[in-house]
């Protein structure tokens, strides 16, 4: 462990700092990541604001954790570590079902669950392709180096999000550039907070509309959730909200880190082309690979636990570490090894228990597509500089890169 990574505080002596920084190759989760899980498996650490959390870094402990009853998920409940600020809006509400527990957490979710199936997932594959084609189309036609992530990882999630939701074509300009201010690193928190109650407005405006005008689509659904569930205009907002929010920079980050990855890799390019059944397979090793949302699985501890062996105070924070998880040898033979063969349906980039990713089936079918288009209509495609000088997302929730210049 670096020494720099340590620091005292007034939480404890020892303790050190988190998020950790990526170095070297940024493919890699942070190196300390391994001697946590060898030797301090739960560890105490400072977050920038000062206040202290635990983190848990081995696979087997992430899962026992995620799924214990005692460790909650709600925003609302002081001392939660919440990377993007509480989850309760200012009149008091808690924004978003993902930061809640049961039961409202289930009404949410079995409201949602079956426009998120694996059926439905493949179900929509033709129409992604469309949206595919038609970025690949803008990339063709630009000149070169033309940024990836502007003409490819930022319009397919968006466009395929929106399309779910049922926001009109012609507002979906209007949802992507508030999606850009919550995505944009130099946003301050008023900015964030407008786009929020923008997007909060629209919502409202777009299930009343929905009401008249019905569609095949997830706002059409919870305009008409059962009355017994007692949901107001204001939640089933949010419901959608908390969608779009989830689903979006976590595709788009791993379409353009996941793009980059293969570029570096042309041996298992060349085994996709000649065999595409591959791709489920090879984007799955890159979620797991690339282990980007180390701080989307922040707790709380609602009760005393015990996880790995260590004593966990209730009121104490938790970070459930996806990211070391998927790099644990206990589980993953040979990890830092970027391996389309290797068997890793276990992996932890989704999350695991209640809260696992409920866009799961639909973000594996977008990715597939996309690096399966990508890569059959561009084949020599590769990034226009060295990937040590590309711009990474080290200061965001979720792992990425700003811009990533390509030719081809
Ligand atoms: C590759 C892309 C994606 C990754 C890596 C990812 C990752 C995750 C993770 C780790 C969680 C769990 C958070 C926790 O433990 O609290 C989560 C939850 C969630 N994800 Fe995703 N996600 C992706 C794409 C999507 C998409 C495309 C959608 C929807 C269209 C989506 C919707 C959600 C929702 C609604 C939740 C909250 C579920 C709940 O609290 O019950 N995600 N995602």
């Amino acid at each position: 462990m670096a020494e720099s990574d340590i620091t005292t505080s007034e939480n404890g002596a020892g303790t050190r700092s988190f998020p950790m920084r990526r170095s070297g190759c940024p493919f890699d989760v942070p190196a300390e990541y391994e001697a946590l899980r060898a030797a301090e498996p739960v560890s105490r650490a400072v977050l920038a604001d000062g206040s202290a959390v635990w983190l848990v870094a081995r696979h087997a402990d992430v899962q026992a954790g995620l799924v214990d009853p005692r460790i909650s998920c709600d925003g609302s409940i002081p001392g939660i570590p919440m990377p993007g600020g509480s989850g309760v809006d200012k009149v008091g509400r808690r924004s978003s079902f993902v930061r809640m527990d049961p039961p409202e957490h289930d009404v949410y979710r079995k409201l949602l669950a079956p426009d998120f199936t694996m059926r439905k997932a493949r179900a929509l594959r033709p129409w992604i392709q469309g949206i595919v084609d038609s970025a690949l189309d803008d990339l063709a036609d630009s000149g070169q180096p033309a940024d990836l992530v502007r003409l490819v990882a930022l319009p397919v999630p968006s466009t395929v999000v929106c399309g779910i939701l049922g926001v009109p074509n012609s507002d979906h300009e209007f949802f992507q550039s508030r999606a850009a201010v919550m995505l944009h690193r130099g946003s301050t928190r008023e900015d964030l907070r407008n786009a929020v109650m923008e997007l909060r407005t629209y919502m409202v405006g777009l299930l009343k509309d929905k009401r008249q005008n019905p569609g095949d689509d997830v706002l059409t659904k919870l305009a008409n959730a059962p009355a017994e569930l007692e949901l107001d205009d204001v939640d089933l907002a949010g419901a959608a909200q908390s969608v779009l929010n989830a689903s979006h920079e976590a595709t788009v980050n791993m379409i353009a880190l996941g793009a980059l990855v293969l570029t570096e890799n042309r041996d298992a390019l060349a085994e996709l082309a000649a065999d595409p059944t591959r791709w489920p397979a090879a984007v799955d090793e890159l979620l797991r690979y690339l282990g980007i949302g180390d701080l989307l699985s922040p707790r709380i501890a609602k009760e005393d636990v015990e996880i790995g062996g260590q004593r966990i105070a209730a009121g104490e924070g938790l970070y459930f570490l996806t990211g070391s998880a998927n790099r644990d040898k206990e589980v993953y033979d040979d990890p830092a090894t970027f391996d389309i063969h290797r068997p890793n349906r276990g992996h932890l980039a989704f999350g695991y228990g209640l809260h696992q990713c409920l866009g799961q089936n639909l973000a594996r079918v977008e990715l597939e597509v996309v690096f399966e288009s990508l890569f059959r209509r561009f084949p020599d495609l590769r990034p226009a500089v060295p990937i040590d000088q590309l711009s990474y997302k080290h200061d965001s929730a979720l792992f990425g890169v700003h811009e990533l210049p390509v030719v081809w």
